[in-house]
C-alpha cells in the first residue's frame, strides 16, 4: 500500500469480452467504481491513465460467433463497437478503449511470452488433454464443462468454476462433456507451455498474505489467501485453438496464447497505444497500479497476472485490486444466456438523458462487500426520493431564490449565527470525508456523504425559511442564500465523479469556472460576493410509474419466454389401437356464435355448425379468446363425446385445442377452408 500520494496512477478496468453487450452487473461491479475513482483523481489533479478495451480472444468469442453464424472477427467487430459506444454514452471516461485484436497488442503479448520463454520461465510439457473426436478439436476452457471438484457446480468450465471462483485445469473436472458436440471427450497428447505458479507461491504469500493484509478488501484477500494456502499448480498458458495470439515459437503451429495470458497484457498494450510515455505508467515504482474487476476475475489479477509480471521482471505490481461482488436483478442472478439483464445500450435508449440516474442507483447499491440486488422500484425511489427530492430540490431552491431576490448575483454574508457556522464547518470538512472514502474504494459511503451534504443544504433552507424571512429581515436572508450557494458550488465539484452530466449542468447553472478542482470544494467563498449565476434548470425529472412498469413487464416477458423455452414436453401416453382411435368422430365445424357463460371466468358457450347439425358446446377458453373475435372461425370438434351438463348448459362435444408451453391455447384448424362436417382422421 502506498501511504504518500503516488506520482501517478494507472487504473485499469477489466477488459470485457467482445461477445455481447454490457449490462448493469458489469457497470456496478467494475466500470462505475473505476470511473468514479478516476474522475476523483483527475479533480485532485493527479496524473492518471484510465485503461480499458475489448477482450477479443478466447473461447467466449468463438462460441458466440458460432451461435450467430458469423466469423469470430465479425463477432468482435460488432460487439467492440457496441460496447465502446455504450460506455461513451454512459460517460465512462476511459483515456483509451482499445482492443486486443490490434497489431500492437499481438506484438506486445507475443514479446511478453518470448521474454518468459527465452528466460526459461516456462515448463514445456506434453500431456494428455481432452479432445472431441466428433468436432475434431481439443477442448479448452469453455469448450468443456463438468462438475467442479471444489464446490460440485455441474457447469464448471475447463479453466474456471464461476460458482466458487476456483481456477481449474480441464482435467480436474468430474464427468467432463464437450460443449461443442455434447460428446464425452477422449484423451489425446498435446504439447503446451506452463507457468509454474507453485514456484511463485512463497513470493505470493509474502506479497499478498503478509503484504496486503488489512489493506486489500476482505473478499479479495480471503480468496487469494485460501488459494495460496491450498497450494498452486503449474498453469498452461497456451491452447490448441485457431483464434488468438499465435504462440511465437517454433513447434507451436495451431496453438495460441491462453486468453487469460494475453488479456491482462492488453492493459499494457492499450497504454502503449495511448501514449509514448507508457513505460512510466508500468515500470516506475512511484506509479500506483489499480485493477478494477468483478469477483470472478480475482484469481487472474491477483495470482496469475502478477506471477507473469514477476517472471518478466520489468513491471510494477498492483497496489490494489478492489474487486466487487455481483449485482443481481430483481432477486435473480444476471444471466446473458437467459437474457436476464438490463443491457446498457437498451437502458440508454429507453431513458435518454438519464445516464446519471442509473449511475446513482448503481453506486448507491454497489455490491462492494456482498452481492446486491437491483430492482426497478429501488431505481425509481432513488431518483424520485433522493436525486429529485433532496439534491435537485435544494439546488433549485438556492438558484431560483437567488435569481428572484438578487437578480442572480451572489449576496454578501453578514454576521454568522451558530447554525451558519456549524453548516459551514460541515461543508469545509466534506471534501476530505468523501475523498477518504473514495481512496479506500468505499464508493457507497462516499456517495452517501455527498447526499448528506445536499440533505444538510435542504434542511438549512427548510429551517431558516428565507422565503418567509425576506419579508422581515432582508439582511439575514442574504447570509442564508450566500451559504446555500456555497453548498451548491461544492456539490457541483464533489458530485462530478458520481453524476458527471448533472455536475456539468450545475456548474453551468452556477457559472462556475471549469478549472475548479477538489481542493476548491468546501470553501466558504467558492462563489464570490457579486458573482452572477445562470438560469435555473431542473437537474432531475420524476421517473413515472409507467416507465418502470414497462421495464418490469419486459423482465416478466423474458421470464415467461425462458420458462416456455425450458418447458418439458409431456411424455407420450400409452399406445392405443387404430380401432380405439377410430372410435373418435372428429369433424371440421364453424363457430356461429360465442358468448361468455355468466359468473364464470373460463367458460364460453359456442354455437357450432358441425355440418351434421348446429349444436352447443361449452369450452374452457374464455381467458384466451374474445367471443366476438372467434365467430366465423373453423375448428375441430369431437362430435361423439357424450353430452355433459356444464353450469346448466348441455354441452354436446368438445373443441380440440393445442396448448402452448406457457399455457396459452390455440384452435386446431384446417390449413385451408374445409366444408363443415369434413372428417379429421
Ligand atoms: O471476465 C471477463 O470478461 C474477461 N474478459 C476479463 C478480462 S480482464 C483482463 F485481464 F483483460
Ligand atoms: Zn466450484
Amino acid at each position: 500500500m502506498t501511504t504518500t500520494t503516488p506520482k501517478r496512477y494507472t487504473v485499469t478496468a477489466a477488459l470485457p469480452y467482445a461477445n455481447g453487450p454490457v449490462h448493469i452487473g458489469h457497470l456496478a461491479g467494475v466500470y462505475l467504481p473505476a470511473d468514479i475513482y478516476v474522475r476523483y483523481l483527475r479533480l485532485q489533479n493527479r496524473d492518471v491513465k484510465f485503461i480499458c478495451g475489448s477482450d477479443e480472444h478466447g473461447v467466449p468469442i468463438t462460441i458466440r460467433a458460432k451461435k450467430e453464424g458469423i466469423t469470430p472477427q465479425q463477432a468482435v467487430d460488432k460487439y467492440h463497437e457496441l460496447i465502446k459506444k455504450s460506455f461513451a454514452d454512459f460517460n465512462i471516461s476511459f483515456d483509451i478503449y482499445d482492443r486486443t485484436s490490434s497489431k500492437i497488442h499481438h506484438e506486445t503479448a507475443a514479446d511478453f511470452f518470448l521474454k518468459l520463454y527465452n528466460d526459461g520461465k516456462f515448463i514445456e510439457q506434453t500431456t494428455q488433454q481432452y479432445y472431441d473426436e466428433k468436432a475434431q478439436q481439443f477442448l479448452a476452457d469453455r469448450y468443456i464443462v463438468g462438475t467442479c471438484p471444489k464446490c460440485g457446480n455441474e457447469n464448471a468450465y475447463g479453466d474456471q468454476c464461476e460458482s466458487c471462483g476456483t481456477s481449474l485445469n480441464a482435467t480436474d473436472l468430474i464427468n467432463p462433456k464437450s460443449t461443442l458436440s455434447g460428446a464425452v471427450p477422449v484423451m489425446r497428447e498435446t504439447k503446451h507451455w506452463y507457468l509454474p505458479l507453485n514456484e511463485y507461491e512463497p513470493w505470493l504469500r509474502e506479497w499478498i498474505v503478509e503484504g496486503h493484509k488489512g489493506d486489500w478488501k476482505p473478499n479479495v484477500y480471503g480468496q487469494c489467501k485460501s488459494w495460496i494456502d491450498q497450494g498452486l499448480q503449474p498453469r498452461a498458458v497456451t491452447r490448441d485453438l485457431d483464434w488468438g495470439v499465435p504462440v511465437p515459437v517454433e513447434g507451436a503451429e495451431g496453438k495460441v496464447l491462453y486468453v487469460w495470458f494475453d488479456a491482462p497484457i492488453g492493459y499494457i498494450s492499450a497504454t502503449k497505444a495511448l501514449t509514448d510515455d507508457w513505460e512510466k505508467y508500468w515500470k516506475d515504482e512511484e506509479t500506483k497500479l489499480v485493477h478494477f474487476i468483478g469477483k470472478d476475475n480475482i484469481v487472474f489479477h491477483c495470482i496469475i497476472f502478477p506471477s507473469m509480471l514477476k517472471a518478466h521482471g520489468d513491471y510494477i505490481l498492483a497496489d490494489n485490486v478492489p474487486a466487487n461482488e455481483f449485482l443481481n436483478l430483481e432477486g435473480d442472478k444476471i444471466s446473458t444466456s437467459r437474457n436476464w439483464a438490463v443491457w446498457l445500450h437498451e437502458y440508454l435508449e429507453a431513458f435518454p438523458g438519464k445516464g446519471d440516474v442509473l449511475r446513482y442507483a448503481l453506486a448507491a447499491n454497489m455490491p462492494e462487500t456482498k452481492d446486491n440486488d437491483f430492482t426497478w422500484k429501488d431505481y425509481q425511489a432513488r431518483n424520485n426520493n433522493e436525486l429529485l427530492a433532496i439534491l435537485g430540490n435544494f439546488i433549485n431552491r438556492a438558484v431560483v431564490l437567488t435569481q428572484k431576490y438578487y437578480e442572480a448575483a451572489v449576496p454578501a454574508r453578514g454576521e454568522l449565527t451558530d447554525y451558519d457556522k456549524q453548516v459551514l464547518e460541515v461543508l469545509e470538512g466534506m471534501p476530505m470525508v468523501i475523498a477518504t472514502y473514495i481512496e479506500r474504494y468505499r464508493f457507497r459511503d462516499a456517495l452517501a456523504e455527498l447526499m448528506n451534504l445536499a440533505r444538510l443544504g435542504n434542511k438549512y433552507l427548510a429551517d431558516t425559511e428565507p422565503w418567509k424571512l425576506i419579508k422581515t429581515d432582508e439582511e439575514r436572508v442574504k447570509t442564508i442564500m450566500n451559504i446555500a450557494l456555497q453548498i451548491s458550488g461544492s456539490l457541483a465539484i464533489l458530485m462530478e465523479p458520481f453524476l458527471p452530466e448533472s455536475a456539468t449542468k450545475l456548474r453551468n447553472m452556477l457559472n462556475l469556472a471549469l478549472g475548479n478542482s477538489w481542493a476548491d470544494a468546501g470553501a466558504a467563498d467558492l462563489l464570490k460576493e457579486g458573482h452572477v449565476i445562470g438560469k435555473p434548470e431542473l437537474l432531475f425529472e420524476k421517473v413515472e410509474d409507467a416507465a418502470v412498469e414497462a421495464q418490469v413487464q419486459k423482465l416478466l416477458d423474458t421470464k415467461k419466454a425462458n420458462e416456455a423455452a425450458n418447458a418439458v414436453v409431456a411424455p407420450a401416453k400409452e399406445d392405443i389401437t387404430f380401432d380405439e382411435f377410430s372410435k373418435m368422430d372428429i369433424r371440421i365445424g364453424t363457430i356461429l356464435a360465442a358468448e361468455k357463460v355468466a359468473k364464470t371466468k373460463k367458460l364460453l358457450k359456442l354455437t357450432i355448425d358441425t355440418g351434421i347439425d348446429q349444436r352447443t358446446v361449452v369450452s374452457g377458453i374464455a381467458e384466451f379468446f374474445n367471443p366476438e373475435e372467434i365467430v366465423g372461425q373453423q375448428v375441430s370438434i369431437l362430435v361423439n363425446l357424450a353430452p355433459r351438463e356444464i353450469k346448466g348448459i348441455t354441452s354436446q362435444g368438445m373443441i380440440l385445442m393445442a396448448e402452448n408451453a406457457d399455457g396459452s391455447l390455440a384452435f386446431v384448424q384446417p390449413s385451408k377452408s374445409i366444408k363443415n362436417g369434413g372428417t379429421v382422421s
